[in-house]
């Protein structure tokens, strides 16, 4: 990090602003868990009614302090600025009052100084094509964090397949929601080692551009809008859908397929039945130098049955930020490429954070195929 960290005052003391990490919560509960800690552990908790008549009163703001370590050594420090939209406003109708809330979230980063700002879940969806009507920047710069959210999908993909003992090159891979910055990047650095490629979004001509790209390599695509098409001929499927909601059925699919849901809030429905179907959470990294709250919202920011576990597009402004490169690493849509992948992979492990220990919702996902093996073997 050097000399080049930005520096706010606050309360009388002077803090230091790295990065800051701009996010909003998925669920009723985890907003709840959110409100809570910031009203203190002295006042009651608010019930689920009126928890829901206040969140969209309130202004995007920071919620605590982060600190971010590297095994080389070094730390980063940042903030968690909540957007505070509310879980079931994800929806376009409510697009204006979110790209609002983004904006304000935004112009909370750069006054704090902080020279990087990963956008996290839908706020970089909201904001991209929208980039226009961020605040005026000055030293700031914005990364979407697509680039290593994409690493660890197909870093994930790639772990599943060897722990299920599966040859990746003779397997046919479906990604739903192909045509956006975390699909097309995942399907530029999977399709080339993949016997044969699906893709699925509901715009057809951006399928059709994506599915020539890919074509122009030598790669075997088919393209459909009607996810229910592909999904029994999938031996590998990676979620990436921008869905307001865990709405994602899937249909029929082929026993002891592998599924990654990338998706933030997830893309599989709860009532998806896929039995036999190895499914993972995707995206997602571990800080392996120390990752620090203040206030702790250890475990409410970050709902993983592991350590440190954070999204990757979070922790893209985090490895940015402690290698001292304050830059919009990913922008726009579409440009996420094998080589960028590699390049923010390097920079990540440089600072100790890695692919997270694989789960679902039931659970850590490899120490149950570890049992599932010992249990057979008796
Ligand atoms: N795990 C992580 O760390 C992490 C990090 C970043 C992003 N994400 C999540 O990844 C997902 C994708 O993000 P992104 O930035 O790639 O978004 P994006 O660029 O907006 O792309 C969204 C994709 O989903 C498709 N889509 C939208 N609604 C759909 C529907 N109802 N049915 C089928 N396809 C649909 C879009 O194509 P059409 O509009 O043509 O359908 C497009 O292909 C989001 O849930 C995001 O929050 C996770």
């Amino acid at each position: 990090m050097g000399g080049s960290v930005a520096s706010v005052a606050r309360r009388g003391q002077v803090m230091e602003v790295d990065f800051a990490l701009v996010g909003h919560q998925d669920s009723w509960r985890a907003a709840a868990d959110v409100l809570a800690v910031l009203r203190g552990p002295e006042r009651t908790p608010l019930p689920d009614d009126e928890i829901k008549d206040i969140l969209p009163w309130i202004p995007p703001r920071a919620v605590c302090h982060v600190e971010a370590g590297s095994i080389a050594g070094v730390k980063a420090r940042g903030l968690y600025i909540d957007s505070f939209i509310p879980p079931d406003r994800l929806e376009a109708a409510y697009m204006h009052e979110n790209i609002a809330r983004v904006r304000g979230a935004a112009a909370y980063a750069i006054k704090a100084g902080a020279k990087i700002v990963s956008l996290g879940g839908f706020s970089s969806i909201l904001i991209e094509g929208n980039f226009d009507q961020l605040p005026e920047r000055h030293d700031t710069a914005f990364t979407t964090g697509n680039t290593l959210t994409v690493g660890f999908i197909v870093q994930g993909i790639k772990k599943m397949c060897a722990l299920e003992g599966r040859n990746i090159r003779r397997s046919t891979l479906l990604i739903v929601g192909a045509t956006g910055d975390v699909g097309s990047g995942c399907a530029r650095c999977l399709a080339p080692i993949m016997k044969r490629v699906l893709l699925s979004a509901r715009n057809v001509e951006r399928l059709r551009r994506l599915a020539a790209e890919l074509q122009a390599d030598g790669v075997q695509v088919e393209i459909a809008t009607d996810v229910q098409r592909f999904s029994a001929e999938a031996d590998v499927v990676i979620c990436a859908a921008s869905l307001a909601s865990p709405s994602l059925l899937l249909g029929r699919i082929a026993p002891d397929a592998i599924v990654c849901d990338a998706g933030y809030p997830k893309n599989l429905s709860p009532s998806a039945e896929m039995p036999g179907a190895r499914v993972f959470f995707g995206g997602l990294g571990q800080i392996t130098g120390g990752l620090r709250f203040a206030p702790d919202f250890h475990g409410i920011l970050n709902r993983h049955p592991f350590p440190d576990v954070v999204h990757g597009c979070l922790l893209e402004g985090m490895a940015l930020a402690l290698e001292g490169r304050f830059e919009p690493f990913s922008q726009g849509r579409g440009y996420i490429t094998q080589e960028r992948v590699e390049k923010i992979e390097t920079i990540a492990a440089r600072h100790g954070i890695y692919l997270a220990p694989l789960y679902n919702a039931n659970g850590p996902v490899e120490e149950g195929l570890y049992c599932q093996r010992e249990c057979s073997r008796g």
